[in-house]
C-alpha cells in the first residue's frame, strides 16, 4: 500500500478535522502518502484531489468543519452534469475508479453517515478499495455503538435546553426545542435527559397532544408553572405525518425535515391556552469544536481505518462496539437505520423519572 485518498461526505459535524488529522498521521507514522478528496464525492467524480501532509493537518484538531469541504448532493451515480450546456443526470462512478487509479491510489476512506457510506458500498462492489468512516450527529447508523459528532450536538442541545430552563422560568411559559437528527431521536432523547426537560417527543414514538397538554398541566397543578419540550425534527402525531419544511433534489433524502416544533406550539396555544415560545437549533448543531469525547472517537476511527488499510481490510467499516473499535461489513452500517428502540435504557430511565413521551 503507498497511497491513501480520504473525503467527508454528507453533512457535516463535529470531529471531522480530527478524523482527517488521525488518518494522516497514521498513515504518515506507516509511510503511507495521502490525498484528500475536495467537497466529497464531487472531487472524486471531477478529479480535485489535494496532498495531505503532516503541515496541512496541523493545528486541526479542535476545529469544527472540514478542510476538505463537503456536500450531501454528488452522488456518483447520478450527478448532474452538463451536455452540450443542458444539464443531464450520469452514472459517473467509472470517473471515480479512473481518477484513483491515475493518481495510484489503493483506498478509498470514506468519511460519512448513511448517504456516503451507501455511495462507498456500491463503489466497493465496482472494484475500489473502500472503507467506511461513520459520522453524523444524528447517530443513525447500524453496527457502531456511536457515529463521531453525536456527543458534541447533544452536548449543544443540553447547553441550549439549560438556557431556556431559565427564560422558561421567567415567564411561565412552554419553551419547545426542535432538535435535527432526521428519523431518529437520538438527540432529543439524550439532550433531553441531560438538559432536564419534562417532554421528548423523537419520531419512534408517534406523540398525542393531549398527552402532552396533560404533562404540562399536571406540572402547573404542581406548582410547577413553565415546561420545556425537546422535539425531534422527525416526530409526528399518532395517525399524522412528519412537517417538511421543503424537497431539496439531488440530496441522498430530497426530504428537508422542520416545523414540528412550531406546529406542537400553535397548538399548544390555540387548544390549550399555553403561552409557548419554539426554538428551532438547526445548524448550531453542525457546527463548532468537538468536544473531548468526540475528539478521542474520531482519532481511534482514523488510526483504525489506516490499521485496516494496512492490514488489506477492505469493504468494512470501522465501528465502536463497547470500548473496542472493530471492523464491519459496509453494507451491515447502512442496510438499515439505527433508531430509538422502545426497550432503550435511556428512554425506560425517561419514563422512570416521569418524563412525558407524548404516547
Ligand atoms: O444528517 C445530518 C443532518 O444535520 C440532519 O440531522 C438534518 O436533518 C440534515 O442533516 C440537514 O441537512 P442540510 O444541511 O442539508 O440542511
Amino acid at each position: 500500500m503507498r497511497k491513501i485518498a480520504v473525503l467527508t461526505g454528507g453533512g457535516d459535524c463535529p470531529g471531522l478535522n480530527a478524523v482527517i488529522r488521525a488518518v494522516a498521521k497514521s498513515a504518515h507514522h506507516y509511510g503511507l502518502e495521502v490525498l484528500g478528496v475536495r467537497d466529497g464525492f464531487r472531487g472524486a467524480v471531477e478529479g480535485d484531489f489535494i496532498p495531505l501532509t503532516l503541515k496541512d493537518v496541523s493545528g486541526i484538531l479542535p476545529r469544527g468543519g472540514t478542510i476538505l469541504g463537503t456536500t450531501n448532493r454528488d452522488n456518483p451515480f447520478a450527478y448532474e452534469t452538463k451536455v452540450d450546456g443542458v444539464s443531464r443526470i450520469l452514472d459517473r462512478s467509472s470517473d471515480v475508479i479512473k481518477n484513483l487509479k491515475e493518481r495510484d491510489v489503493d483506498a478509498l476512506l470514506a468519511i460519512g453517515g448513511d448517504g456516503s457510506l451507501h455511495i462507498a458500498l456500491k463503489l466497493g462492489k465496482l472494484g475500489l478499495n473502500v472503507i467506511g468512516i461513520p459520522k453524523t450527529i444524528d447517530n443513525d447508523l447500524m453496527a457502531t455503538d456511536q457515529t463521531f459528532g453525536f456527543q458534541t450536538a447533544v452536548d449543544t442541545a443540553t447547553e441550549a435546553l439549560d438556557r431556556l430552563h431559565t427564560t422558561a422560568e421567567s415567564h411561565h411559559r412552554v419553551m419547545i426545542l426542535e432538535v435535527m437528527g432526521r428519523y431518529a431521536g437520538w438527540i432529543a432523547l439524550y439532550a433531553g435527559v441531560a438538559g432536564g426537560a419534562d417532554v421528548i417527543l423523537i419520531p419512534e414514538i408517534p406523540y398525542q397532544l393531549n398527552r402532552v397538554a396533560r404533562a404540562i398541566q399536571k406540572r402547573a397543578e404542581q406548582g410547577k408553572k413553565f415546561s420545556i419540550i425537546v422535539v425531534a425534527e422527525g416526530t409526528k402525531p399518532r395517525g399524522g405525518d412528519i412537517v417538511v419544511e421543503r424537497l431539496v433534489s439531488g440530496r441522498f433524502d430530497p426530504i428537508k425535515l422542520g416545523g414540528i416544533g412550531a406546529k406542537i406550539g400553535n397548538e399548544l396555544e390555540e387548544q390549550y391556552g399555553m403561552e409557548t415560545r419554539v426554538t428551532v437549533l438547526g445548524h448550531l448543531q453542525r457546527g463548532g469544536s468537538p468536544n473531548s469525547y468526540d475528539r478521542v472517537l474520531s482519532t481511534r476511527y482514523g488510526v483504525a481505518a489506516v490499521d485496516a488499510v494496512l492490514e488489506s481490510e477492505f469493504g468494512i467499516m470501522v465501528a465502536l462496539r463497547g470500548r473496542e473499535i472493530v471492523r464491519v461489513p459496509l453494507h451491515e452500517a447502512v442496510d438499515k437505520l439505527k433508531q430509538v428502540l422502545i426497550t432503550d435504557p435511556l428512554l425506560i430511565a425517561a419514563r422512570n423519572l416521569g418524563l412525558e413521551m407524548g404516547d
